[in-house]
């Protein structure tokens, strides 16, 4: 096959990176982060001071949602415009995934005319079967194990605020969810202390969190007692007591997680300047209190912006790979 043929195979320009994809955040290296968050600093600036950055014209992203979204629709929707592209929003609902149609093949028509694809699911395994039977790179926007663009958002918002975050301790308060996992992948991969307190029944699952490479779960630490998790801590960090996909549980959940709630008390033993994050959407009274969501640590508001920015950061690599 020559060169040109073989180039009608493939979206993504001349001497571009081969394709890579972004299915948890352990999928890249140190380096890689710190680029891609310098980079979000740029792009963010430029958004800011009204200055066009439009790497990506003519080329689209894919968003399949098989589960509810607010921000992450909006911030990828948003982002991709930003970014000169556009977008197709699918639905299990209003497309053949909903109807069986087998993942794989979903996966090698929508790459055939799209440049990306953003999916938020279930199991991690479907990503990942559709991702191997994709010519384009795949994003997760949310699985029962993990999400990784969430976490990078926070990451970059604590930057943001404080400076870096190598070092610090980030105080995990809740389930062993899709986001505490994540959290451990970043713990590892950018030399943060972690520290995990969940409900008994409700642990982070590690062999899960464990990514395949250099992944160790040496700066991760579990507490059963909430207050002590978070005593001395940088970030308190939380997200509600009931994951979807998990509703069946929310009554045995309530009373298992009534002590697991983010108040004043929690935050009055973590740092006098520590910050308050939550990826939302939150459900006051339960995992955290009005007073802190709404008080004067907490940068929720800050956080869910900032998914646009990374993420516009994440598309821009995936695609066109690093820019000086
Ligand atoms: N944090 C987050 O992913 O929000 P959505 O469920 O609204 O996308
Ligand atoms: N852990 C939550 C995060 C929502 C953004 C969920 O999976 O529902």
């Amino acid at each position: 096959m020559s060169p040109s043929q073989q180039a009608l195979f493939s979206t993504l320009p001349q001497g571009a990176p081969p394709v890579r994809h972004y299915l948890q955040f352990a999928d890249f290296s140190t380096d890689e982060y710190h680029y891609l968050l310098e980079r979000t600093a740029f792009i963010k600036n430029k958004f800011k001071t009204f200055v066009r950055h439009q790497p990506l014209v003519d080329r689209t992203l894919a968003m399949i949602f098989e589960k509810a979204s607010t921000r992450t629709r909006v911030s990828f929707e948003a982002g991709m415009y930003q970014l000169g592209g556009s977008v197709v929003h699918l639905t299990t609902g209003d497309s053949q995934l909903g109807r069986a149609e087998p993942i794989e093949d979903s996966a090698r028509v929508i790459s055939r005319m799209t440049d990306l694809v953003m999916i938020r699911t279930y199991e991690q395994t479907k990503i990942e079967r559709f991702a191997a039977h994709s010519r384009v790179p795949v994003i997760n926007g949310l699985t029962n194990e993990f999400h990784p663009c969430q976490i990078l958002a926070d990451i970059f918002t604590y930057i943001e605020h404080r400076g870096p975050i190598c070092g610090k301790t980030v105080a995990w308060v809740g389930d062993g969810n899709n986001m505490a996992n994540t959290w451990l992948q970043a713990a590892a991969l950018l030399g943060f202390h972690l520290r995990v307190s969940t409900p008994s029944g409700y642990e982070v699952n590690e062999k899960t969190a464990a990514a395949p490479r250099q992944m160790s779960v040496g700066s991760y630490k579990t507490y059963s007692d909430p207050l002590e998790a978070c005593t001395g801590a940088d970030l308190v960090t939380t997200d509600v007591w009931t994951s979807m996909g998990y509703e069946a549980e929310n009554e045995v959940r309530r009373t298992a997680f009534a002590a697991w709630c983010v108040n004043s008390r929690l935050m009055s033993v973590a740092k006098s300047d520590a910050l308050f994050m939550h990826c939302l959407p939150a459900h006051r009274g339960e995992e955290v209190s009005a007073d802190v969501i709404d008080g004067p640590q907490s940068v929720v508001w800050d956080e869910a912006e900032n998914r646009m920015h990374v993420q516009k950061a994440l598309m821009e690599y995936l695609l066109l790979g690093r820019k000086t």
